[in-house]
């Protein structure tokens, strides 16, 4: 049946946005089928493989037959793992296991916590450039999409006064990202603790997307989670697929305000039931294991990060800040005369380098390509050649 024949689809879906990388990144893999060479930096996951003992704990747990349903917030076991590691990863903030739920990543939360504090008309102010499903979830949801811009000639940091004029008696939600995709940029501990201040003054909830909390370069990781009037209405958000390379696993965890606790639960329990235990069982092996590989694998981030930075500084019309997490550069192009989609995608096409386009998080960052750097050296380095060698 031609989609023209079929039968009709709901008026929502215009409202539905998606994340570019992975439309990017099916077009490069059929280059790749027709013999191109890509070099892939489009996609936003780490390029080494789940530590083994995580893998071993998953296997083990599949010939112990943990492959029925279970709780849908999640096993009390790796609720327990996940309240510690929250708190102790963030200067030892209280957060109690009943408070802790586990999701098939951490985008579930992203879309469900949105679905279940917004009505239409409301309003939910996020980073931009932001996480595409941010924008996409607020407009699913019928509220109001507030861009808070984050500015290059700052690290990419937002203005305070400008989160001071944005924030109105109508802000239901205010979304921050730190570490940020797609630019990499860090909230300072000042400007985190004067936005929470800000925040504290309205009747917002909060959700703060910490995914990339452990890749940090520079500096201490700082959360609006850590101001006591705030923490009772933030829903900190970490997961698996960043910090221990778990991308495909799909498991996520999040300390939720008690009064989200249950709406959250009807939200796993309508849609997904719950997360395989045998997956979750891996999620406590991580948590509680041995620490070297995540740990080896930020030094490695941390050596791509100055590579892909000075490498992109060396090419002609191209600027770029040197962020402080995350494995992200957000390098402005503007001085290269091309604008940065024909640029995105003509270095696809013409030289085999998968990268996105600013434009893809938002209207702030259009001058600007997202490179994420998680590939090696070598092909790191062999982006940078193809590059150059298209820029001149
Ligand atoms: C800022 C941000 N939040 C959330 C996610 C989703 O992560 P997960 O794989 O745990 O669903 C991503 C993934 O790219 C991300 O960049």
């Amino acid at each position: 049946m031609s989609a023209s024949t079929a039968p009709g689809l709901a008026d929502s879906l215009d409202r539905l946005g998606t994340e570019t990388a992975f439309s990017v990144l099916a077009r490069a893999k059929a280059l790749e089928r027709e013999g191109r060479s890509i070099i892939h930096l489009e996609i936003g996951e780490p390029d080494f493989a789940t530590p083994a003992h995580v893998v071993e704990a998953a296997h083990r747990a599949l010939l112990d037959g943990q492959t029925h349903y279970c709780a849908s917030a999640g096993l009390p076991e790796l609720r327990e793992a996940a309240a510690h590691d929250l708190s102790a990863r963030r200067g030892g903030i209280p957060v109690d296991p009943a408070n802790v739920m586990i999701a098939n990543g951490a985008k579930p939360f992203l879309f469900f916590t949105i679905l279940a504090v917004c009505n239409p008309g409301d309003e939910v102010i996020y980073p931009d450039p932001g996480f595409p499903i941010y924008e996409s979830a607020i407009r699913w949801a019928g509220a109001t999409p507030v861009p808070l811009a984050l500015h290059e000639d700052r690290d990419f940091a937002f203005d305070l006064d400008e989160l001071a004029s944005l924030l109105t008696p109508r802000t239901k939600l205010v979304i921050l990202n730190s570490p940020q995709n797609p630019t990499g940029g860090v909230l300072s501990a000042e400007d985190c603790a004067a936005a929470a201040r800000l925040i504290a003054g309205t009747r917002a909830w909060v959700l703060s997307d910490e995914v990339y909390a452990r890749m940090l370069y520079e500096g201490e990781f700082a959360t609006v989670a850590s101001d006591p009037e705030l923490l009772g209405r933030t829903v900190i958000l970490d997961g698996f697929s960043k910090t221990y390379a778990m991308t495909g696993w799909r498991c996520g965890f999040a300390a939720v305000p008690t009064a989200l606790v249950d709406p959250l639960t009807r939200f796993f329990v309508n849609s997904t039931s719950c997360v395989p235990p045998f997956i979750q069982l891996a999620g406590v092996a991580a948590l509680t294991g041995p620490q070297d590989e995540p740990l080896a694998m930020v030094e490695e981030f941390h050596r791509r990060r100055d590579l892909v930075v000075d490498g992109l500084n060396a090419l002609p019309g191209v600027s770029c800040r040197r962020p402080r997490g995350a494995f992200y550069v957000f390098p402005n192009v503007a001085g290269t005369g091309i604008p940065a989609d024909d640029l995105a995608r003509r270095l696809l096409d013409e030289s085999g380098v998968a990268v996105l386009a600013g434009s893809a998080f938002g209207t702030v960052g259009k001058d600007n390509l997202r490179l994420s750097y998680a590939n090696s050296q070598e092909n790191l380095h062999e982006a940078l050649r193809r590059m150059k060698e298209f820029l001149s």
